[in-house]
């Protein structure tokens, strides 16, 4: 065999090679590495173009024809491998990513109101509804506004009837009810006035109708020649918004230290319209809030003249409302946060 020979024969052996490590390449990388060990810098096919010229001189131009027809075919195997596997990887693509149409669709779960939430937004909405502004008031108090400033006399048997949670060595406690928000928003403002006061109060006392945390919707309404009419009228009016316009209304005789007279109102029974049963302990009728007209040494307390100024006030326990609203009969399941309990509302 001659030396020409023999070198186009290697070569021929080098193309066949390739050709068929290309044809047996698995991916887009795979590829590129044969790529590179053939015509890449330091490739085979490279190596040899360059050192062409340590071949015998009547062998090189044969040689380099050769081999650039190699170089040509590896490279021409290459582009059209390339673009097989692109349109495998594709499809690869396409098949994996792929859905099945006939599945339901996942939906979102929408979230609810907490009973308590709701029922406050509600009542918020009736009483701005009437011209009432909404006021917020500190949660830690002072004696002084949450006691004394709202007729509660030292040492009165009255304080007895809200367990007081105190903090920093009795010096604060925390707010038993949202009357205080009554004297804040006294002290600020000049009547004419008509304000709510939802909120957070705290009384040391638990059991299935009492929790130690709960909310409260204060409401007064200060004017000229205010009186109990306008209260029952308001209240009323509340009631029918909240339980239906066939809902009764009754006021008993009771006694606050910041109202003269107080009452305790009670609405007709909604489970039994009436008539007694469990619910209402057979009487027909259920207490839902405490009101009366504002004590004049109330109004004193914060410089507005009682000979001139009259003014009603009331105290609804959002948790009561939302127990009754829903037949909920005991108080903790409104704290406990289970979302089995909270998505029936
Ligand atoms: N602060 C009272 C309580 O927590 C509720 C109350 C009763 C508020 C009568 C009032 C009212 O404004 O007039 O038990």
């Amino acid at each position: 065999m001659t030396k020409e020979n023999s070198v186009i024969e290697e070569l021929a052996e080098l193309k066949e090679q390739a050709l068929s490590k290309i044809s047996d390449s698995a991916s887009l990388a795979d590829l590129e590495e044969i790529r590179l060990a053939y015509l890449g810098r330091k490739g085979e096919v490279t190596s040899r173009l360059k050192s062409l010229g340590k071949l015998p001189p009547d062998l090189r131009p044969s040689a380099g024809q050769e081999l650039n027809r190699v170089k040509r075919a590896i490279d021409e195997e290459i582009t059209g491998r390339k673009e097989s596997l692109q349109q495998k990887e594709l499809n690869d693509r396409l098949v994996n990513e792929s859905f099945d149409i006939s599945q339901p669709g996942r939906h979102k779960s929408l979230g609810v109101f907490h009973p308590v939430a709701g029922i406050m937004e509600e009542l918020i909405d009736i009483f701005t509804r009437l011209g009432f502004v909404v006021v917020e008031g500190p949660e830690v108090e002072t004696d002084e506004f949450n006691f004394k400033k709202l007729n509660f006399p030292d040492d009165h048997p009255a304080r007895d009837m809200q367990d007081t949670f105190y903090v920093k060595n009795g010096a604060k406690l925390l707010r038993t009810h949202t009357s205080p928000v009554q004297i804040h928003a006294m002290l600020k403002r000049n009547p004419p006035m008509s304000i709510i006061a939802p909120g957070r109060v705290y009384r040391c006392d638990s059991d299935v109708t009492h929790s130690p945390v709960f909310h409260q919707i204060e409401g007064f309404h200060i004017d000229k020649n205010v009186t109990m009419a306008h209260l029952k009228g308001t209240l009323e009016l509340f009631v029918h918004r909240l339980y239906g316009k066939n809902t009764g209304i009754r006021l008993r005789p009771s006694f606050f230290p910041f109202t003269e007279p107080s009452a305790e109102v009670d609405i007709s029974c909604m489970l039994c319209k009436g008539k007694g049963c469990r619910l209402c302990k057979g009487t027909g009728w259920i207490e839902i809030l405490g009101a009366g007209m504002i004590d004049p040494n109330v109004l004193k307390e914060v410089d507005i003249d009682p000979e001139k100024w009259t003014g009603f006030a009331f105290g609804i326990g959002i948790e009561r409302v939302a127990m009754l609203k829903y037949a909920i009969d005991d108080i903790r399941l409104l704290f406990e946060n289970d979302p089995e309990f909270l998505r029936q509302f």
